[in-house]
């Protein structure tokens, strides 16, 4: 059963594990903050339930604990990032701010990443963008973990898609989204909680439709949307990693199978400065206008919402404590156990 805890007690004990495995303060508090946020916006998928992993590919070093990030290329609006395998977290607060700073200068930005790790949500970045009043485009390279549409064989990984404005309303217009069925971390949440995954998420080893979170974790995850979502899905693929040295899923070894695996995760951030276009006040109102057209096309008594309105309404009412899963908690005192860190903040 979930149970709820403090914000600001989950963010610290996040950044202390991260800590004890040799992350250095701040970068442990930037990382702790954006898994709890996901928690706060309901995407249990990419917040703490990802802790662990993280905490013992630091230690197996496929994830470094002390990067020492280098911007590679530098050239007008573009800029790319070497993140020394750092924690995806660290590598996209310089990718974020690194984009602001050029999208103001130039109207619009384009940052790759390269050599990084998993960053989470993808919202939690373009959030940053779009509260100074910039559109930003997101997305990534993961783990080898999905077949394209008509295929068995896992080639792609679950490349997310963050399309993210702002807007005069109340929470930006924000599609945040894994481009497999499914995003991974719920399947594996699945697991963790011994529920079946629905029908189209996943194929087994054998290429059969598997509602098994196990089967389908040693089989392949599917695209969304069948051959559209699945050409989406190759081409961040190839957005994500062929304009720098990052590597594709097919050719990684993953994390969850490798706690050492350098993953060499590519990311590729786009943001654009509404400023450069119109106006800010413009472009957010504009926005603004579609939300509320969206919303309104909902039958009577019914609610249709504009994308990104459930996380912001979740993340509104957690402001101040939010609910983790069983199966979670579970792992996380284990995992503070291991460290010889104080279980206090999860116990009942
Ligand atoms: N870092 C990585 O490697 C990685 C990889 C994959 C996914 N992710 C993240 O996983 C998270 C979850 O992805 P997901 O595919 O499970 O998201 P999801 O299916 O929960 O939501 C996808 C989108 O649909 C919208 N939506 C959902 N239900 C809706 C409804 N009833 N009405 C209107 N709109 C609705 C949401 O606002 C969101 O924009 C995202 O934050 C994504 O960035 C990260």
């Amino acid at each position: 059963m979930d149970r709820s805890y403090p914000v600001d007690a989950l963010v610290a004990l996040g950044a202390r594990a991260l800590e004890a495995a040799g992350v250095p303060s701040a970068d442990a508090e930037l990382t702790a903050a954006a898994l709890v946020d996901a928690d706060r916006r309901g995407i249990a998928s990419h917040g703490l339930l990802r802790l662990p992993l993280y905490v013992s590919s630091v230690q197996a070093r496929g994830v470094n604990a002390r990067p020492n990030p280098t911007w590679v290329r530098e050239h007008g609006a573009v800029a790319v990032l070497d993140a020394d395998a750092a924690l995806g977290q660290v590598a996209m607060a310089a990718a974020t701010e690194r984009a602001a700073q050029l999208a103001g200068q130039f109207g619009v930005a384009v940052v790759a990443v390269q050599n990084s790790t998993h960053y989470g949500a993808g919202a939690y970045w373009t959030e940053r963008l779009t509260a100074r009043g910039l559109l930003g485009i997101l997305t990534s390279t993961t783990g080898v973990t999905v077949t394209p549409f008509g295929g068995v064989e896992k080639v792609l990984g679950t490349n997310p898609l963050t399309l993210a404005a702002p807007s005069a309303g109340p929470a930006s217009l924000t599609a945040d989204m894994a481009t497999s069925a499914g995003a991974y971390g719920k399947v594996v949440a699945a697991q963790n909680e011994g529920k079946p995954i629905p029908e189209g998420w996943a194929v087994d080893a054998d290429g059969r439709p598997t509602t098994d979170p196990t089967a389908a974790l040693a089989g392949a995850l599917l695209p969304f949307g069948g051959p559209k979502g699945s050409a989406v899905a190759v081409l961040l693929e190839a957005l994500a990693a062929s304009l720098t040295t990052a590597s594709y899923a097919y050719q990684t070894e993953d994390i969850w199978a490798n706690r050492s695996a350098r993953m060499n995760t590519g990311h590729l951030l786009l943001a654009i400065d509404t400023a450069a276009f119109t106006s800010r006040e413009h472009t957010e109102r504009r926005v603004a206008d579609l939300q509320e057209k969206v919303r309104a096309s909902a039958a009577a008594g019914e609610t249709t919402f504009a994308p990104g309105d459930i996380e912001h309404a979740h993340a509104q009412s957690h402001a101040e404590t939010v609910p983790l899963a069983g199966s979670t908690v579970a792992q996380l005192v284990e995992l503070l156990t291991s460290l010889g860190l104080e279980t206090t903040p999860l116990e009942p």
